[in-house]
């Protein structure tokens, strides 16, 4: 993606939109985005657009949304990560072309979605997202929520990225700071940033820190879409620094805490 930086920084989550339709021609750029997406894990993801008014779509937390999307996968492990990893690139791609989103996981009626999104028994659909412009004004429901939940700050680089073991912080070059600064400001739910990376043996291994409530049959763990989501934003910083990232799932067994958990490794070829 051209701007990757520009558009990681730059993205918010947008709850409050101006009431119009995405374009045709937006709409069918999202489309084409939409099949070039792909996820290390090998868990097939079904993205789906979903028309507000037609299936009688709202959430509480939005305004002026006619449009959404969902990601449906098999209930299987990696599912939720996979969800997380696939979603974020329409997320970041929508906002290079002015569209906004906002990961939805708790603030919906579930089964309204699930039902128009053609969810079958052994699928989940933890997220979804609306897709539309901006509104020039947040809603001072949508201003209070992100003060509430400090949405425009995230914890520093040594409280989340590690050398070798667990809490010592890690002092990365240049280039491997830009790419972990483009993980630091991915979204999570709550804003709970769960994600936490050792660097060891010339890998970076990803950990969800978890915290209690985000595990539900419906849902599977949020924090794991939390953790593909960062996960995505690194590749892609990688990607943008003309590196190939290898990702593999092999516990490389470093001591953690007993709230952690693996989740994968990317080596930077
Ligand atoms: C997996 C996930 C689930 C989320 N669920 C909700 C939700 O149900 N309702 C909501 O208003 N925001 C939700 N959010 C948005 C977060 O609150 C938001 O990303 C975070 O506060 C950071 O703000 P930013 O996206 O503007 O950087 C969710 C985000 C993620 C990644």
């Amino acid at each position: 993606m051209e701007n990757l930086k520009e558009t990681v920084m730059g993205r918010k989550s947008v709850r409050t939109f101006d009431g119009n339709p995405v374009s045709e021609e937006h709409r069918k750029a999202l489309e084409r985005c939409i099949e070039g997406i792909s996820n290390p894990f090998g868990i097939p993801v079904e993205i789906v657009l979903m028309d507000a008014d037609e299936c009688g779509l709202s959430s509480p937390v939005l305004s002026g949304e006619k449009l959404y999307v969902a990601g449906k996968v098999p209930k299987k492990p990696y599912a939720d990560v996979a969800i997380g990893y696939s979603l974020e690139q329409l997320v970041l791609y929508a906002w290079s072309l002015g569209i906004g989103t906002v990961w939805i996981g708790g603030t919906m009626k579930r089964d309204l979605f699930e039902k128009a999104a053609g969810l079958k028994e052994g699928e989940m659909m933890p997220c979804v997202s609306p897709l539309g412009y901006p509104a020039e004004k947040r809603s001072i429901k949508e201003a209070m929520m992100r003060k509430g939940i400090g949405a425009d700050s995230r914890f520093p680089m040594g409280k989340l990225f590690f050398d070798t073991e667990w809490g010592r912080a890690l002092t990365p070059d240049d280039e491997m700071a830009e790419v972990l600064e483009l993980v630091r400001w991915a979204p999570s739910a709550v804003n709970k940033q769960p994600w936490r990376i050792i660097f060891k043996d010339g890998a970076y291994h990803f950990y969800e820190k978890k915290d209690k409530g985000y595990v539900s049959e419906a849902v599977g763990d949020m924090q794991k879409v939390d953790l593909g989501i960062a996960l995505c934003h690194f590749v892609m910083g990688l990607e943008d620094k003309g590196k190939k990232a290898q990702v593999s799932v092999c516990n490389p067994g470093i001591k953690i805490p007993e709230d952690a958990e693996y989740i994968a490794s990317v080596k930077a070829l």
